[in-house]
């Protein structure tokens, strides 16, 4: 059987005392591209950032494996360190801190190193590879961003890190046709065995361009309806009423 990236198993997540995942399941394998839907207020990111370590989501039971290790108990840094990158639905604003200085310290901490000149140099080819001006480097992270500029800078720091598994948050939310185009262009470029992902979206447009391996629906705190592509289309035709009946379950 072909070895997963990652596996949930059975987990129960609480935040500020209130259930929101219960008895959650999920494997991805190695190499796949997996996506999560469901209704607003589900849970898809509490289950991102309680993979990413997030102290304020509390698991409760269950367990998180990444790459056949036990990570549940790991610190955030130590499961970036592992290969773990979250790309925010709503990123951080960090004043005073230049995109530049936070990928390099990211990079630094994560034992990917690089000399100035190397480390510019690559940040700029993967600026341009995003169509971001080489100035918008120096800009604090975040601040005044425009909502696409945001997300293009999630994608940026996620080519720099060149993490083994990405969760991407709603990458698709507040881009314009042609930067959608571009951060699935980006995004298909990791594809192979050394990158899995799993993409959260509420879309089929980011769908039209990244062919995901698989897809799932969570609700009530579990995955309730997992399949193909196609998964997408009949929820943007019919809805999550669909999944109601009984003939899809
Ligand atoms: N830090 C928090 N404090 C209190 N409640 C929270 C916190 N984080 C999440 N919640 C609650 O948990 C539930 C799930 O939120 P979450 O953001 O995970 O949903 P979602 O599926 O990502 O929704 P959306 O599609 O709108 O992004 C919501 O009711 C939310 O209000
Ligand atoms: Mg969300």
């Amino acid at each position: 059987m072909e070895m997963s990236i990652l596996d949930v198993h059975n987990l129960a997540l609480n935040v500020d005392g209130k259930p929101i995942l219960d008895d959650f399941s999920l494997a991805i394998p190695v190499g796949e591209i997996h996506v999560l839907m469901g209704k607003n207020g589900t849970g898809k990111s509490s289950l991102a950032k309680a993979i990413a370590g997030h102290p304020d989501y509390v698991i409760s039971s269950g367990e998180i494996i990444f790459r056949g290790e036990n990570i549940t108990q790991l610190s955030p840094e130590e499961r970036a360190q592992r290969g773990i990158f979250l790309a925010f639905q709503y990123p951080i604003e960090i004043p005073g801190v230049s995109i530049a200085n936070f990928i390099r310290s990211a990079m630094n901490a994560q034992n990917k190193k690089m000399e100035t000149v190397a480390f510019y140099k690559l940040l700029y080819a993967n600026m341009e590879r995003l169509k971001l001006d080489h100035d918008f480097s120096s800009r604090a992270l975040n601040v005044g961003f425009s909502g696409g500029e945001k997300k293009r800078c999630e994608v940026l720091q996620m080519l720099m890190l060149q993490p083994s598994f990405a969760i991407l948050d709603e990458i698709d939310s507040g881009l314009d046709i042609d930067a959608l185009k571009l951060v699935a262009e980006n995004i298909n470029s990791l594809r192979s065995h050394d990158f899995s992902c799993l993409i959260i979206t509420h879309y089929q447009r980011l769908l039209d361009y990244i062919i995901p391996d698989r897809v799932h629906v969570l609700e009530g705190g579990k995955v309730i309806h997992s399949g193909g592509n196609e998964v997408v289309r009949e929820l943007e035709e019919n809805g999550y009423a669909i999944l109601a009946r009984e003939e899809i379950l």
